[in-house]
């Protein structure tokens, strides 16, 4: 376990207050898309606009155009989902999806179990829809479904109302990096059997691994339609689509369907993404991120051991994010919060936390900028680190540099 840094001598804490934004900052906060690997669709958008004219330029089926839904049930299919038509509805990007169910299943004061830390955005929309939050630690198997059994026991034991919902995201987990194991996946369908929730398998990142074999869905575990899948294009073509689907039992998506209220989704979107998957193109572009993607977390992960070995960090296989935890009594706001003068973005852990942060920590993101950039924006975090080791830093300085921090926008 490493220990803070002790105040150094040679920085002064009134210097940070007087520090400039920088005028060229390192973006490593949100899951943006890589920009170099953004796809030309202008095929794909050309057909959308002339042989489909009547269709892209209408209002939308509320549950998608037929032949995307039938290309998303082939999509699935080949992770071991096996669902029909009737199973897909397409939404605006799975946090749409999230949203819907929310609307559709939750009441104020509802419970919904998340990991602790969990989605940050996620946590955003299930506070929209005023829930309790029942937090689960997670370890490396993924969330802990031994601690999960023992809350639910004892809540019925004491009689309180059950969770209604579990939110999780089993592969390459945001922001952990985590992924679920089998058994645990077994574990959270035969909980959710039990005690009457529904899971919702939120997995963007499946597509997106440097090394190893992906584990089953869990809704391909789930025969009583207890699992409410969401998938996206955004991690794997690009965000800007907003296309993204549900996959659940039809009496859930009929449910769902009844509170979107959207004249449809895009369907020039919709059929920009069809004509991709339809003509095979996704597994190129998602080899090609792939290989990419896997430098630039190789070239995050050294920058840290260099710049910031007080740092701990696991090397997921796959995903957008670390983790990095710092030693306790390290805060991790004040380094998010003064990342931007010294020219680089990150988020603080506390944002992926329905409750009290658990150990002090910031999440990284490396899909949007190149080796280089991340590099030089690790290093720059390292000065930022640095800096709040400075004399003098006492509260009211802290304060003052928080307040400039202002309101962090979140993905
Ligand atoms: C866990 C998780 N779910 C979903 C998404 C994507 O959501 P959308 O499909 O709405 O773009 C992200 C993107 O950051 C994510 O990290």
């Amino acid at each position: 376990m490493s220990t803070l840094p002790k105040p150094d001598a040679s920085l002064d804490a009134a210097d940070l207050l007087r520090r400039p934004l920088h005028n060229d900052i390192i973006e490593l906060s949100g899951g943006y898309a890589f920009p170099q690997f953004l796809p030309d669709v202008t095929r794909e958008a050309g057909i959308a606009a002339t042989v489909y004219r009547h269709e892209t330029m209408q209002y939308a089926e509320v549950l998608g155009l037929d032949d995307l839904r039938d290309l998303i049930v082939s999509f699935v299919k080949a992770d071991g989902v096996s669902c029909d038509r009737d199973n897909v509805m397409i939404v605006n990007g799975a946090k749409h999806g999230l949203d819907l169910i929310c609307r559709a299943f939750l009441q104020p004061g509802d419970r919904v179990i998340v990991t602790a830390p969990s989605y940050m955005t996620a946590l955003s929309i299930l506070r929209t829809h005023q829930v309790e939050f029942l937090s689960v630690r997670q370890d490396d198997d993924g969330i802990v479904t031994g601690d999960l059994e023992n809350q639910l026991l004892n809540d019925q034991a004491e009689g309180r109302p059950l969770p209604k919902l579990l939110f999780d995201v089993p592969e390459f987990h945001n922001p952990t990096g985590i992924t679920t194991s089998l058994a645990r996946r077994r574990q959270l369908v035969e909980l959710a059997n039990r005690f009457g929730f529904l899971i919702i398998e939120d997995d963007p990142y499946r597509r997106i691994r440097f090394e190893g074999d992906p584990v089953p869905p869990i809704k391909s575990l789930d025969d009583r339609g207890v699992v409410i899948a969401l998938g996206t294009a955004s991690k794997i073509v690009a965000p800007g689509l907003r296309i993204g689907w549900v996959i659940a039992e039809p009496d859930i998506i009929e449910r769902m369907a009844g509170f979107k209220a959207d004249g449809g989704t895009n369907p020039f979107s919709q059929r920009i993404f069809a004509e991709l998957l339809r003509t095979n193109q996704i597994d190129e572009l998602v080899a090609k991120l792939v290989a990419e993607l896997r430098l630039h977390r190789d070239a995050m992960i050294s920058s840290l051991a260099k710049a910031l070995p007080e740092a701990e960090v696991r090397t997921p296989p796959g995903g957008y994010f670390l983790w990095v935890t710092f030693p306790a009594g390290t805060d991790a706001d004040l380094l998010a919060g003064l990342a931007p003068t010294y020219g680089v973005r990150i988020y603080p852990g506390r944002l992926s936390y329905a409750g009290q942060p658990v150990l002090p920590a910031i999440r990284l993101c490396y899909s949007y900028e190149d080796p280089e950039r991340i590099a030089e924006g690790i290093s720059r975090l390292g000065r930022a680190y640095k800096a709040m080791h400075s004399q003098g830093l006492d509260d009211a300085t802290k304060a003052s540099l928080l307040a400039r921090l202002g309101k962090v926008p979140i993905h």
